[in-house]
């Protein structure tokens, strides 16, 4: 019998990939991914812990499963509930404690035992718990991937070990691991063959991979871009979230040489104080991420930025901010996220004496004009250009498909959905706050038709 399985996503591209995991995972044994959780035979909350009230979102929307849950009870029917991701790592004990109801809790490195998760919780009933970091690695024991759209995500590294004061993810997701480059290749071969044109590869910190090369030694990230490359088909590659101390010159070369590799990267500053960035233990100062801006704008001209910041870091004086908008004025981003500092219980910053928090809104606010301002030049400055872009899907309209510059900039232009999948020219005519509007003039590589 066909079973439904609801997955409600939370957070960072990496969930998603997670998410998309466990769907394949459950598929042979008839389970089904369903757009909502009404009736569902099992529902998955895959969580994230990065923002604020991460784990009293989850409470509250647990409380909705759990009516659903008993009104499939009263059917004689049963609905699992499991919670999975960063929360369910952090906060494991406590979800069963407080939501007894739920079947399963488990965490970002335990996933691939979903199967078996959910046998244990139909015979066992109960609060099934598994948050450990086991010794075998996942990706061993996921079935193969096909699942693929235009652009696909691909899990190449996880965890982290840099220990930022501010950040539970070294907590959660547990230490720096990399998938060996040979397992890595045979699935972008899988994705591309599926259809996908465009691959980001994902990790909490991606470009510190160090797989096991496919003969022998270690690859680093501008080694496996390279690889990847040569897969017929692949038009484009991606990478985040990268962390500034690992930009290495082996991942500097691959943007110059390797044409796949789009010119857009997010490389998270956080701020432009070097006290507050050593408090942060962040491990470089904002000269140094200067200078590898500097080295990689010189391999790739075309480059363009995008970063995180937090403002009203504890001990964040003024000066420290405006170190932080010197930085911004310097660089120029085409796109950034800016978050107020929030404290993540468990994390060395959290035990700081914390800012005000109208100083933290004042400076986010005065960020984020400074932010959108630069932003807004970025796209301004595509009207009159051609660019390519990677036709996606339909657009809002009839006619109209969406696809993405380079830049990740959502570009609409009139196209027959035939050409979903396709690279084409855009001359760009027209933008809304986030969007580019277009005109298509000619296939990929071109001239104007
Ligand atoms: N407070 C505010 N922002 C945070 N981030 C991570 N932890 C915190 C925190 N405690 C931000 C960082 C990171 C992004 C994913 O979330 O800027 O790069
Ligand atoms: Fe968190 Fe990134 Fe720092 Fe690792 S490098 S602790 S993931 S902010």
């Amino acid at each position: 019998m066909r079973k439904r399985l609801f997955i409600k996503t939370y957070g960072c591209q990496m969930n998603v990939y997670d998410s998309a995991r466990m769907a394949e995972l459950m598929a042979p044994l008839g389970y089904a991914r369903a757009e909502t959780p009404d009736d569902a035979d099992l529902v998955v909350l895959n969580t994230c812990h990065i923002r604020e009230k991460a784990a009293e979102k989850v409470f509250s929307e647990l409380g909705g499963i759990r009516l659903l849950k008993r009104a499939k009870e009263r059917q004689g029917e049963r609905m699992l509930v499991a919670v999975a991701g960063c929360v369910a790592q952090a906060q494991g004990q406590e979800i069963i404690r407080r939501a007894p109801f739920v079947d399963m809790v488990f965490g970002p490195q335990t996933y691939h035992r979903l199967p078996e998760l959910v046998a244990r919780a139909t015979r066992e009933g109960g609060g099934v718990l598994d948050t450990s970091f086991p010794a075998e690695p996942k990706f061993d024991y996921l079935p193969e991937t096909a699942a693929a759209g235009v652009t696909a995500l691909l899990s190449i590294q996880e965890g982290c070990d840099k220990f930022c004061t501010f950040c539970v993810v070294p907590y959660t997701r547990g230490a720096e691991f990399s998938r060996p480059a040979a397992q890595v290749i045979a699935e972008a071969e899988r994705i591309v063959a599926a259809g996908a044109r465009e691959i980001t590869l994902l990790g909490q910190n991606v470009n510190a991979y160090h797989g096991i090369a496919p003969e022998r030694g270690e690859w680093g990230l501008g080694d496996l871009l390279r690889a990847l490359a040569g897969v017929p088909g692949l038009e484009r590659l991606r990478y985040t979230t990268s962390h500034p101390r690992d930009v290495d010159d082996g991942l500097i070369a691959a943007h110059h040489d390797v044409e796949q590799v789009m010119p857009f990267l997010h490389l998270p500053v956080q701020s432009g104080s070097d006290r507050i960035l050593a408090a942060m233990n962040r491990s470089h100062t904002a000269g140094d991420y200067c200078r590898t801006v500097e080295k990689l704008r010189q391999a790739r001209p075309d480059l363009a930025l995008s970063s995180d910041f937090i403002v009203g870091y504890p001990g964040e004086s003024d000066l420290d901010f405006r170190a932080t908008l010197d930085l911004v004025a310097e660089i120029g981003f085409a796109q950034s996220f800016s978050f107020k500092y929030s404290p993540r219980p468990g994390t060395p910053a959290a035990s700081e004496k914390q800012l005000p928090e109208a100083v933290k809104a004042d400076r986010l606010t005065e960020l984020q004009a400074l932010l959108q301002r630069q932003q807004r030049g970025f796209n301004a400055a595509a009207i009159g250009a051609t660019m390519p872009v990677l036709l996606e899907k339909p657009g809002r309209h009839d006619g109209q498909l969406v696809g993405r510059s380079p830049y990740l900039q959502p570009v609409h232009a009139d196209a027959a959905p035939e050409m979903i999948g396709k690279i084409v020219q855009v001359h760009i005519t027209a933008m809304t706050s986030n969007s580019l509007f277009g005109v298509v003039v000619g296939k990929r590589d071109e001239a104007a038709l």
